[in-house]
């Protein structure tokens, strides 16, 4: 006599069930293997953002993965998901890898790390002021007793890196000498590149 059973099973890898003769079924025995299907292919998805710096600056990674028992980003063991601040200094390829026993996915994401253009105060600056400002502030008495007609004199209203160096605070919008320059936008930037990110070199 043919009989059937239907068990189910979610968790277990490898059950061998062992079927026992029962009163009355004379040739009923035998084993059986139930193999578990394996678990789905783990996902993996990183984003850096920005994608694009300066050196110096930083981005933020952020992942999120499924289905994995081992997560790791660049190496070093991370959890299923989360975010973290990099700053490298030169264009980096991050991977994440997710695995599990059917497999392993990777994700990568690149920060790429612009390179800063050096400005110079011989080369970029002085033929901004020389056209634009030393009729004011040059000669025996300039305005505002600032000497913008050579290096020393400019330095004087910049600190190198700095923001809010006293010449970008007039040149930027609202600022009190930005009308003197006929192309307010490019020069006045350039202007604040040369101190924020050159950090006003002469030449
Ligand atoms: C028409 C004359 C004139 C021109 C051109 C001029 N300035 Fe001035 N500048 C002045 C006067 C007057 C002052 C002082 C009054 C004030 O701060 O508004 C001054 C003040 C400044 C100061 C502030 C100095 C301090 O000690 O705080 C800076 C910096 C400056 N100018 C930069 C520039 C730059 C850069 C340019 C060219 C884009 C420029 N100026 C063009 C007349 C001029």
């Amino acid at each position: 006599m043919m009989r059937s059973i239907s068990v189910r099973v979610t968790r277990v890898r490898n059950l061998v069930i062992t079927m026992i003769a029962v009163a009355g079924l004379s040739s009923c025995g035998g084993d059986m293997k139930v193999t578990a299907p394996p678990p789905p292919m783990p996902t993996a998805m990183l984003n850096a953002n920005p994608a694009s710096i300066n050196s110096g600056q930083s981005s933020t990674l952020s992942w999120s993965t499924s289905n994995a028992t081992t997560i790791t980003l660049n190496g070093a063991a991370v959890a299923a998901s989360g975010s973290q601040m990099v700053s490298p200094t030169a264009t980096t390829t991050y991977s994440l890898v997710a695995t599990n026993a059917t497999g392993s996915v990777t994700s990568t994401a690149t920060v790429t790390v612009m390179a800063v253009q050096r400005l110079t105060y011989n080369t970029d600056i002085a033929p901004i002021l020389n056209s634009n400002c030393i009729m004011c502030h040059s000669g025996p008495s300039p305005s505002a007793g600032r000497d913008l007609s050579n290096y020393n004199g400019v330095m004087a209203v910049v600190t190198p890196f700095d923001p809010n160096s006293r010449i970008i605070q007039m040149t930027q919008p609202g600022g009190a000498m930005r009308g003197f320059l006929p192309d307010q936008v490019g020069m006045s930037d350039k202007n604040r590149r040369w101190i924020v990110d050159s950090g006003a070199p002469q030449q």
